[in-house]
């Protein structure tokens, strides 16, 4: 059988053999890989079952339960099969390989690079026509600050047009935050603000967030930012199963507004890997969890929440007029410094985004 060369991962098919309905593919450096037969029926890439926009045609309930590949060939850069029913299908050798499913070729999301205090003296700092650059930062620490934009009310809108929409909320579609007399929330005095992550209390949670600032001269009321992803991975098995198993009930009300969402501190996905965190003592109601578990589970919120605040995980950044930071807000906890409302004035403006569209654009900007 012909050697193919395949694209970029320069490794070729040795030898495809049938087994068992399916196909097994023995590349040049060694590895196989092992396709079942509805998989490989599923996946047909003809144009009959694939459209030119690479969207599948077939409907899965339309195969039969259990097709067979009766023969298959190596042409080109495509391996192709028969199958029981007449149909003759094929499959691109590199999109092949690259979705082998012994899984380590698989094209995963690249993982999350944590960081702790250290990260301070290597700032991920960007100007904003550094879009690319800022965005991957977003994506690969979960912030980036983005200095010497404009210092004009709404430019923070302008700023999520370059990568994605904004997410408009209760609290309009940005939110001025500096301090005014009777706030409806802790964010509009002059209090220090311990780490936490925005609107746990909504569902879905907003999973941007950026501050913008227009002026600065207070004493204080700094930036603080800490990777709660990288505090979660320094808990013990225990304590971070314990976050991760009981939700917490959340939940923001006001005059005009209602909002509750169940969520635990730390969420995982399928693989039990943590896929976001949130933490906000502000809006998080009373526990409900059984009796016995009250103790344990207290400690171990304790324990993160300190750790939260420890000087080892948490960087502290001043933004002057014109700078931003965004957070991955389902990652990332920011807070502030307390600052002197007496002299000077600090006036951000914060707005909300979602993190699917900033990957798209990075992902459209990389290619
Ligand atoms: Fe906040």
């Amino acid at each position: 059988m012909t050697s193919v060369i395949v694209g970029d991962q320069g490794v070729a098919v040795e030898a495809v053999e049938l087994i068992d309905g399916g196909l097994a593919v023995a590349w040049d450096d060694g590895h196989r890989s092992v396709f079942p037969g509805l998989w490989l029926r599923d996946n047909c890439a003809c144009r009959e079952c694939r459209h030119a926009s690479g969207q599948r045609l077939v409907q899965v309930q339309n195969l039969a339960a259990a097709p067979r590949v009766l023969n298959a060939d190596v042409t080109n850069e495509t391996i192709a099969g028969e199958f029981g029913d007449g149909h003759r299908a094929c499959w691109p050798v590199e999109w092949l390989r690259a979705r082998c499913l012994c899984g380590e070729h698989a094209n995963t999301r690249s993982r999350p690079r944590l960081w702790d205090s250290t990260i301070e003296s290597s700032l991920p700092e960007f100007g904003l026509d550094e879009l690319r650059e800022w965005l991957a930062a977003v994506d690969e620490l979960g912030f980036a600050v983005v200095r010497g934009g404009p210092a004009t009310e709404g430019a923070v809108l302008d700023v999520i047009r370059l990568f994605g929409y904004v997410r408009e909320t209760n609290y309009g579609r940005l939110f001025d935050v500096c301090s005014v007399v009777n706030p409806r929330n802790l964010a509009y005095t002059s209090l220090a603000l311990a780490a936490h992550t925005d609107n746990p209390y909504r569902d879905p949670t907003p999973t941007l967030q950026l501050l913008h600032c227009l002026s600065s001269s207070t004493s204080g009321g700094d930036s603080t930012l800490v990777d709660g992803f990288r505090v979660a991975s320094d808990l013990t098995r225990e304590q971070f199963e314990l976050l991760a198993r009981h939700p917490v009930r959340f939940r923001y009300a006001d005059e005009d507004t209602e909002l509750v969402n169940d969520a635990p501190v730390l969420e995982l996905d399928p693989a039990g890997e943590l896929r976001a965190v949130r933490f906000n003592t502000r809006s998080a109601e009373p526990r409900a969890f059984p009796a016995d578990v009250a103790d344990a589970y207290y400690e171990a919120y304790r324990s993160f929440a300190l750790a939260l605040e420890s000087p080892q995980y948490r960087i502290t950044f001043r933004l002057e007029p014109g700078d931003l930071f965004i957070v991955d807000n389902l990652r990332v906890l920011h807070g502030r410094t307390g600052f002197g409302a007496a002299a000077g004035e600090r006036h951000l403006q914060g707005a909300y985004a979602d993190r699917d569209a900033l990957r798209s654009t990075l992902a459209v900007l990389s290619r």
